[in-house]
């Protein structure tokens, strides 16, 4: 069970790691979102804002205004909504001040209803209507800086600034003075209040996507066994273009504070243009492997063939005969069990895995179980991985094997018929049980309506890179 469990765990680990972010100290695992996958970003954070919080109300203004020849006329704009937004130009940029979003010459559409009431002779006068206006020049500029709290990321504020250049009014009904009085009273105040609105707006949209980012948790459970620590290590660091961040990425026994240590080693980055680049270091795949021998889970117990037909030893009649010999047509169970934790080896060929692996062969004779035989084996297994949908998938070929006979109690078996029944047993049970777990792969956790494409496994001295486009799952 364990071994299929630890290859898959590289597959499990890469889609853990596209939830978190970065630093330095201590991280096993740095994503670093390229200048595209900031552009994505801010186009993504910019639609998102104005979906969220359109229409967006605004506070009602009132005004007693002087009218030439009708005299005072107090006036009240109700109801004023900004309903569309029109973002024509925007950037990104990084760097020392930390992250600048600026938008400028956005447009944006509000209604509003008017209502005024003024008194002539002995009447009072009091009409009411509806206006559209149009926003014109809005710039927002909104700067802000990522800092590792605690093992969280937090944003810190630096600036936020909205500033509108002017806007046209355009009423519907009224009496024909209505307009300019509208104009002269209230333009300056529809300018400030949705300045002030959307300042505001922007400042609540931060506080939320903070307190998104510090509810990340720490570590994220992977099964009964084993969670990896998600805690981030030093402040992200801003490129001029980029943003990298790290996380610590080891495998940890699950519900248990026992430390897996791995020798830190210093991040990478591979020459593939995507939006998002996630290094993983070879002491990942290692911590895991820890992890699951530790918790005792890497043995697993063949009594049937992948097509669900007893094992017996007359299929072993050529390969095995002594067993043959003593047991002829018993049911035969396969116990496999790793000896240690599997060491994961990574170049710039593809991944490597030594395994040793004790095998023992036992017979069903009338209800009793038997042990009788034992061998040991070291293998060499190439793993390679892929991803198929959203899923990252792997796949163990084995590249070589020893085995030796531990015990035997039908007597010693010549070698080539103990190299002859191990590689049977691994390559037609172990190896496509293995497998048939790992082609199922393990769906990546992306958060919201993103979609991952476009994507490139590249194997470095050490880690490996997966280097992938985000898209959402309506617009790529
Ligand atoms: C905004 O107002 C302009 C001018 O009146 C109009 O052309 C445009 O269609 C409006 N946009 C929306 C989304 O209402
Ligand atoms: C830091 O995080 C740890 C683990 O998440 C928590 O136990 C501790 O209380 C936090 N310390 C502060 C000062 O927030
Ligand atoms: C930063 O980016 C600007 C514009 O893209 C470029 O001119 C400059 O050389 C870059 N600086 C560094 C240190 O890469
Ligand atoms: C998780 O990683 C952080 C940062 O490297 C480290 O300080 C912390 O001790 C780790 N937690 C466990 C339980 O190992
Ligand atoms: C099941 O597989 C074994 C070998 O693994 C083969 O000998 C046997 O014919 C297969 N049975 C069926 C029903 O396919
Ligand atoms: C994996 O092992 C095989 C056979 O021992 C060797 O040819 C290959 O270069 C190794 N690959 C890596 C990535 O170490
Ligand atoms: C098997 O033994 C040979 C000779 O000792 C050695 O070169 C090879 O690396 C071993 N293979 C494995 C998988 O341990
Ligand atoms: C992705 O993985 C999940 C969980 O293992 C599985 O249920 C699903 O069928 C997989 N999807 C594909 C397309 O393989």
């Amino acid at each position: 069970m364990a071994l299929m469990k630890v290859m898959t765990i590289l597959v499990l680990f890469v889609s853990v790691s596209s939830t978190l972010a970065q630093s330095n100290y201590g991280g096993h695992i740095s994503i670093l979102v390229s200048e595209t996958g900031l552009e994505f970003a801010k186009d993504y954070l910019i639609k998102k804002v104005i979906t969220t919080t359109l229409p967006l109300q605004l506070p009602d203004i009132e005004n007693k205004v002087k009218i030439p020849l009708i005299g005072k006329v107090r006036m009240g704009l109700s109801n004023i909504q900004i309903e569309a937004v029109h973002v024509q130009s925007s950037k990104i940029e990084t760097g020392k001040d930390g992250i600048v979003l600026s938008v400028s010459g956005a447009t944006a559409n509000l209604s509003m209803d008017w209502s005024y009431t003024y008194r002539a002779s002995f009447f009072e006068i009091s009409d009411h209507g509806d206006a559209s206006v149009e926003v014109k020049g809005m710039d927002l500029k909104i700067t802000a800086t990522l800092v590792n709290d605690n093992g969280s990321l937090k944003i810190v504020s630096r600036e936020n600034d909205c500033t509108v250049e002017n806007i046209d009014i355009h009423i519907n009904g009224g009496a024909s003075w209505l307009y300019q009085g509208v104009v002269d009273a209230f333009q300056k105040m529809i300018i400030s209040t949705v300045e002030k609105t959307v300042s505001i707006k922007i400042v609540e949209k931060m506080k939320k996507l903070d307190s998104f980012l510090q509810s990340l948790p720490k570590q994220r459970k992977i099964d009964d066994s084993a969670a990896v620590n998600l805690t981030f290590t030093g402040n992200p660091v801003l490129g001029n273009s980029s943003v990298e961040v790290d996380i610590n990425g080891l495998f940890l026994p699950k519900g248990d504070d026992v430390k897996v240590s791995g020798s830190r080693s210093s991040s990478f980055f591979g020459g593939v243009k995507r939006m998002v680049t996630i290094s993983v270091e070879e002491e990942v795949f290692n911590s895991a492997t820890l992890v699951y021998f530790n918790a005792k889970v890497m043995h697993l117990v063949i009594g049937e063939t992948k097509n669900g037909s007893i094992l017996s030893t007359s299929d072993w009649k050529l390969i095995l005969p002594e067993l043959y010999k003593h047991y002829p047509g018993n049911k035969m169970v396969l116990y496999m069990s790793v000896t240690s934790p599997p060491a994961v080896k990574i170049t710039e060929n593809g991944i490597n895995a030594t395994i040793q692996l004790e095998i023992a062969i036992d017979v069903q004779d009338s209800g009793e179980v038997l042990s009788v035989a034992r061998l040991s084996t070291v293998l060499s297994v190439a793993c390679s991985t892929e991803i198929i949908k959203n899923n990252l998938t792997g796949s163990l070929r084995l590249n070589d094997f020893n085995a030796t006979m531990k015990m035997s109690k039908i007597g010693e078996f010549q070698s080539n018929y103990v190299q002859a029944a191990t590689s049977r047993i691994l390559e037609a049970l172990f190896l496509p049980y293995v497998n048939t777990r790992l082609k199922r792969g393990f769906p990546l956790p992306i958060p919201g309506d993103f979609t991952i494409n476009n994507i490139k496994i590249v194997y470095v001295r050490s880690g490996i890179l997966v280097c992938t486009d985000i898209g959402t799952g309506t617009n790529h």
